[in-house]
């Protein structure tokens, strides 16, 4: 089995690959799933995240999620809370900065704060995938700290491009899986 490390690089690399095109298709595909999904339907409260590095473009799910009047939240970096996330509410209007990974976060601002508890459902970013629910991230471990701080009904779904299945992963003992995720050509589902 490949390092942790490696299997980033290899899936990174062949993920900044896809076209405007193919990004633009799979992004649509993908929140047509996410918003068909019972568990998104029944939820008011979202957590998704911005894209970078040619993940899959969150902004069709975001759109989508604010038509249905959802509340969508997006993580900040925790200012002292080492490796933690705080999720803010996140409107047309929300005032952004640039955090340390050059990645948009809304500025801090506590009344919009949410707890990770009441977090009906959370999309995570990810690298890879496995056929287990598996997921490898960046590497800093702030998702496997969130999943673990939210409520056992909520539900975890990734999303993902079908280039980022890599099957085994190798995962540790912190590693959270997840009971979705969602391609442009499948639907993972675990059950919990
Ligand atoms: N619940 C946790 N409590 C404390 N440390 C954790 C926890 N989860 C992960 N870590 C630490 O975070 C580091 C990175 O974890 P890992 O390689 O799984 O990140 P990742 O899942 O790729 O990243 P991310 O969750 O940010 O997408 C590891 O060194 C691990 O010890
Ligand atoms: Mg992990």
């Amino acid at each position: 089995m490949q390092p942790r490390q490696q299997i980033r690089q290899t899936i990174r690399h062949a993920r900044r690959q896809l076209s405007r095109k193919q990004q633009t298709e799979a992004a649509q595909k993908v929140a047509a799933r996410f918003m068909a999904l019972p568990d998104v339907m029944n939820a008011q409260r979202i957590a998704l995240y911005l894209s970078f590095d040619g993940e899959l473009d969150t902004q069709p799910v975001i759109k989508a999620c604010w038509q249905a009047e959802k509340n969508v939240y997006l993580p900040v970096i925790h200012p002292f809370s080492h490796g933690h996330l705080l999720f803010l509410q996140y409107h047309p209007h929300t005032r952004m900065r640039i955090n340390r990974y050059g990645i948009s976060e809304p500025t801090l601002d506590i009344r919009t704060l949410t707890p990770s508890s009441k977090l009906d459902v959370i999309a995570t970013p990810l690298v890879a995938f496995d056929a287990d629910g598996q997921r490898l991230g960046m590497g800093g471990g702030y998702y496997d700290r969130t999943l673990g701080l939210c409520a056992p009904n909520s539900t975890a779904i990734g999303l993902a491009h079908d280039c980022q299945h890599w099957h085994p992963l190798p995962s540790e003992q912190w590693d959270m899986p997840l009971s979705h995720i969602l391609t442009p050509s499948q639907h993972w589902h675990w059950p919990a």
